[in-house]
């Protein structure tokens, strides 16, 4: 079967690497917000651009953590997807804010056009939270000129995107903060949970630091409602020393497949996402199938050997907690993004494919005929 993640090709690859992390921090009894951390912040936020990193417990905390220090407060209303991991919304929901949804582009990312229409017609957005989903970076200097021009705060969700760029400008650059998942399917997946929050501002950085850890802005002085939500020493240590100096090269790879996808998969039945994307990473390599086939699609995949996911088949607000909760607001049809939800399958695209997988999967599209 062609996996849609292999981590036991993974863990072939840097097992002496991250054996030996595990080693120097367990030999060094610090367990919790030691050196490793510190280390691995340093490195991380050198390789993203912001000043400051702060490492967190997962993606999801990440953005709620964003949210607050950069002084989201309850009730404030906060434009976002509603396609994408519904831990966007549910860190939107953890801050006490309100997610309110505009429709996505025709790459499945939050469409700027409707973003755009949206801060227009109503000055009451307290933050825009953008997804840059599948690895595919949003049009930056644009989501950029569109935060300043309307005083809106952005909050970037760089979980499916570590590493990519648009025009130059790298994700996680252009707000007041970035988030990032290292859920280990992510383009830089640890062993277990982890996530990062990064900032060119010294005091939401500070104030980070502070919700991540029970709200303390030093030892048993609580000025914040905090929470426990710290990147551990043994997951800085196999991040720093085993995953995130591969991270370029596996980002590399994924960029060949995507590339070798784009140039073998000829099926009129099959849309494949666009090419011409340079500073993409490839966290998912999403096709569109016509309505009603995509299971059929998936069964034949299947069939031929191919693991293939739907990234998403339902719309974050049409999802039952959500609709339970019920404070939330959608701003237009949401046609698109529904179209994804009901089109998408995500083909196999993790570094370790070889050739003959490669061509297993491009043979195995091109084979399929809709009923
Ligand atoms: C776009 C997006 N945002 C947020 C998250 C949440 O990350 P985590 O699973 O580390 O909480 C994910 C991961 O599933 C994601 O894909």
């Amino acid at each position: 079967m062609v996996l849609l993640n292999d981590f036991v090709r993974q863990w072939a690859e840097i097992d002496r690497d991250a054996t030996a992390a595990l080693a120097a921090v367990g030999a060094s009894g610090y367990y919790i917000l030691g050196p490793s951390v510190a280390a691995f912040e340093e490195r991380l936020a050198r390789l993203c651009g912001p000043r400051h990193a702060v490492g967190v417990g997962n993606g999801l905390d990440a953005i709620a953590i964003g949210l607050r220090a950069a002084g989201c407060q309850p009730g404030q209303r906060v434009l976002t997807t509603p396609l994408s991991a519904f831990a966007t919304t549910l860190a939107i929901l953890q801050a006490g804010a309100v997610p309110c949804f505009v429709d996505v582009d025709r790459d499945g990312l939050l469409d700027l056009d409707r973003v755009e229409e949206a801060l227009a017609r109503s000055p009451s957005f307290a933050f825009l939270l953008p997804v840059h989903l599948y690895g595919r970076p949003l049009a930056l200097r644009r989501l950029r000129a569109l935060g300043e021009r309307f005083g809106v705060p952005i909050i970037e969700d760089c979980a499916q995107a570590i590493g990519a760029s648009h025009d130059g400008v790298p994700v996680g650059t252009v707000g007041v903060a970035a988030a990032l998942s290292f859920y280990p399917t992510k383009n830089l997946g640890c062993l277990g949970d982890g996530g990062a929050l990064l900032t060119e501002d010294a005091g939401l950085a500070e104030r980070a630091r502070a919700l991540r850890n029970y709200g303390q802005s030093s030892r048993y002085r609580h000025d914040h409602i905090g929470c426990n939500s710290r990147l551990d020493e043994l997951q800085a240590a196999i991040l720093s020393t085993a995953l995130l100096p591969r991270l370029a090269g596996w980002n590399a790879r994924r960029g060949a497949i995507a590339q070798a996808y784009c140039r073998g998969i000829a099926n009129p039945a099959l849309a494949t996402p666009r090419a011409d994307c340079p500073g993409a990473v490839w966290h998912l390599f999403p096709v569109l199938v016509r309505q009603g086939e995509r299971e059929a699609f998936a069964a034949h995949l299947a069939a031929h050997g191919v693991q293939s996911a739907v990234h998403y088949p339902r719309l974050i607000p049409e999802q039952a907690a959500l609709r339970t909760y019920g404070k939330y607001e959608v701003l237009d049809s949401l046609e698109r993004a529904r179209e994804f939800a009901a089109r998408e399958l995500s083909l196999p695209i993790h570094p370790y494919l070889t050739a003959l997988e490669i061509d297993t999967v491009v043979a195995a599209c091109n084979s399929w005929r809709p009923a």
